[in-house]
């Protein structure tokens, strides 16, 4: 099929775009680039062996996502577009809901108007909110979140939902992603957050590699294994490759809409994924204890039972595996993007 990955240049989408390269799709893009860099899309040409079209806007511009629709054969959408910061969220909500329902709501109505119904969308375990029993099950309600991030995740959730209530011939895969790390294992492409990491992988990988002094554990009195909060970290290559299983199932049911959570269903704690990256890069981590992040969860996981059966996907790579890639990508790339030498690269404008 040919795939509009929306956000494709970011750290999930493109791992994405080379998994459904190598399952035969033919992919195109569409970035703003407001949190990627433009040298991404010669690496991804360079791991797909192909051109990847790249059309550089935003979603929100209902003209120019109407524009594409009409001018670009396009069989299915892979949605990842989106701000994704939870705690710049808690500043910029209104940003927030702008820019990720607008988009959204510009995306469905032209799939709509050019016949195309098959979508997956990126959604998140923070749509569980703070009271979900463990594991957390696709099943539970009501859904919430804690940060106007996870909320508009929520909001689009009920509005495809919505959508596919009042037109069946939809087709939709909701993703609930756990916690994403890791790179594709060339060490090609990878995270490469702006500015301080908020997340805990990259900001270990950039003290591994000398651009951090240490890493600030945010608490180690919580009720988990050695008092450090717990996660089910799952990596991106598994990631991406539910993607590929998700599409691949909604285009061959008839089921209008289906959620599956994309983890591990096991928790490891910071101070695990800390001693993890130290075996994997030989680089010592050097840390400070310092108090609870606002916000945080002790501990949280998938039950990716669901994802198991019936996309027959199963996430297969370990913490270790995790780690090891990270370091590789991190170690290529000291500065991640910044110091590719293809530093510009073709893209079309709708
Ligand atoms: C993991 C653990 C921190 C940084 C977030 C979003 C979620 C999703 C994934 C988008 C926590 C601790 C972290 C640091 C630390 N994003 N930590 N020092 O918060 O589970 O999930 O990213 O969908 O929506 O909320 O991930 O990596 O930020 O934190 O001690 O410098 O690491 O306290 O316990 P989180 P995280």
């Amino acid at each position: 099929m040919r795939v509009l990955v929306s956000g494709g240049a970011g750290y999930i989408g493109s791992h994405t775009v080379v998994h459904l390269t190598a399952a035969g799709h033919d992919v195109l893009v569409v970035d703003n680039f407001g949190n990627a860099k433009p040298a991404v899309m010669a690496r991804l040409d360079a791991l797909t062996h192909t051109h990847i079209p790249v059309h550089a806007f935003d979603l929100t511009d209902r003209d120019k996502t109407e524009h594409l629709f009409a001018t670009e054969q396009i069989d299915a959408v892979v949605h990842f577009a989106g701000l994704k910061a939870v705690g710049e969220s808690v500043q910029l909500p209104l940003d927030y809901y702008e820019n990720n329902l607008q988009s959204t709501f510009s995306l469905l109505r032209a799939m709509r108007r050019h016949g195309c119904s098959t979508l997956v969308f990126s959604s998140s375990a923070t749509v569980y909110g703070d009271q979900a029993p463990l594991p957390y099950r696709e099943d539970y309600e009501p859904l919430q979140s804690t940060s106007p991030y996870g909320r508009t995740k929520v909001m689009i959730e009920m509005v495809l939902r919505d959508v596919a209530h009042i037109d069946p011939s939809w087709r939709i895969a909701v993703l609930r992603y756990f916690n994403p790390v890791g790179a594709h294992p060339s060490g090609a492409i990878g995270e490469d957050p702006q500015g301080i990491p908020n997340n805990l992988m990259p900001f270990i990988a950039q003290v591994a590699v000398g651009r951090r002094d240490r890493l600030r554990i945010f608490g180690d009195d919580y009720p988990t294994t050695d008092g450090t909060c717990e996660r089910d970290y799952i990596h991106v290559e598994d990631l991406a490759a539910g993607h590929v299983a998700a599409l691949n199932r909604i285009a061959a049911t008839d089921e209008p809409i289906r959620t599956w959570n994309l983890g591990t269903g096991r928790g490891t704690s910071v101070l695990e994924l800390v001693k993890a990256f130290e075996r994997a890069s030989g680089m010592p981590i050097p840390y400070d204890i310092v108090g609870r992040r606002a916000g945080d969860l002790p501990a949280f996981w998938s039950d990716p039972t669901r994802a198991n059966d019936e996309l027959g996907w199963v996430a297969t790579r370990t913490v270790d595996d995790m780690c090891a890639d990270t370091w590789r990508w991190q170690s290529q790339n000291p500065n991640g993007y910044e110091d590719s030498h293809e530093d510009s690269v073709r893209v079309t404008d709708a």
